[in-house]
């Protein structure tokens, strides 16, 4: 089976206005599709660094003389590329989210279509898992869980439900968290309910928000004047917290103004939101909620 179908490949790259001696940085490797288009474009004295913290995407590695792939947090992106001798680059991509390989590979957890145990951890590393938020965390946790990052409008009886089942026994899987939820699982909203119960679940083992703010914040640090970031998110949570940041530099609140009134923000976006067209949505399904959006920096 295909390990990625990579989205928004041509316009995501184009994004990054790639000039073949620079250093760009592909932040969630997966399978290499936008690592290979950047590679691409990029002359022989181009350099890509790749992050992907999940092991299983070490296998996909290019062998390419400008090419690192570093297995790590992309959270951490400043301190590994210093460790590369790297201070500032020409662009960043980021392509958020899980990979095809991660939903079809059962006992990863991810995907509402297999029974597995509860873990959902894009990398092993991790030490939360789905397991940890189900069977340890305290009511209010749980709540706030399902309703920050599933938007989910039940999401206290959820969380009480939950909390009084295991009082009797751990949830171990998928399927007996589903049994233990059935009763507010009617058939007819069954998988909408579940894809955002195991998405708040996900969200919050991976810590993805908090991630994502760190590291849009580095990658400000660390972009040259007019770099380029070129960010493709998958649900609103993720394109809110981009959108905020490239247009104000920073995620709550409005940024300051300047001596003549203006607002001084770090970037300037690059055209407008992008999103999949039709033809690219029919072959490739999980390209629907795509959401792309280019900024530059100042
Ligand atoms: C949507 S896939 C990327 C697919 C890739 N663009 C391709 O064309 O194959 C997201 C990948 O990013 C990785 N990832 C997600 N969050 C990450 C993080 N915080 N740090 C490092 N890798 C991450 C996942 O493990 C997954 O392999």
């Amino acid at each position: 089976m295909e390990y990625h179908n990579p989205v928004l490949l041509q316009e995501s790259v184009d994004g990054l206005n790639i000039h073949p001696d620079g250093v760009y940085v592909d932040v969630t490797f997966g399978g290499g599709g936008h690592s290979k288009e950047i590679l691409k474009r990029l002359g022989p004295n181009g350099k890509l660094f790749a992050f992907d913290q999940d092991e299983d995407a070490l296998a996909n590695a290019l062998v390419d003389d400008r090419f690192t792939l570093i297995n790590e947090n992309f959270r951490f992106i400043k301190r590994f590329l210093r460790f590369y001798g790297v201070k500032s680059v020409d662009g960043i991509l980021g392509d958020l989210g899980v990979s095809s390989h991660q939903f079809d590979v059962p006992e990863r957890g991810f995907s509402t279509r297999f029974d597995a145990d509860l873990d959902m951890r894009m990398s092993k590393k991790n030490e939360l898992s789905a397991y940890k938020v189900v069977n340890e965390y305290d009511e209010a946790n749980l709540k706030r869980v399902f309703l920050d990052y599933g938007e989910l409008k039940n999401a206290p009886v959820l969380a009480r439900t939950i909390v009084e089942a295991r009082t009797q026994y751990p949830i171990k899987t998928t399927d007996e968290l589903k049994e233990v939820l059935s009763r507010y699982l009617p058939e007819r909203v069954k998988n909408k309910i579940l894809a955002q119960i195991y998405q708040a679940i996900r969200i919050e083992v991976n810590q993805e928000m908090d991630v994502l703010k760190e590291f849009l914040e580095q990658s400000l640090e660390i972009l040259k004047p007019e770099g380029r970031l070129s960010v493709i998110s998958y649900h609103s949570l993720e394109d809110r917290l981009v959108k905020r940041f490239v247009k104000n530099g920073m995620f709550d609140g409005e940024p300051e103004r300047d001596f003549f009134g203006n607002f001084s923000v770090p970037f300037k976006t690059i055209g407008k939101l992008i999103v999949p067209n039709a033809n690219e949505i029919k072959e490739n399904n999980r390209a629907r909620s795509a959401k792309l959006r280019i900024a530059e920096k100042r």
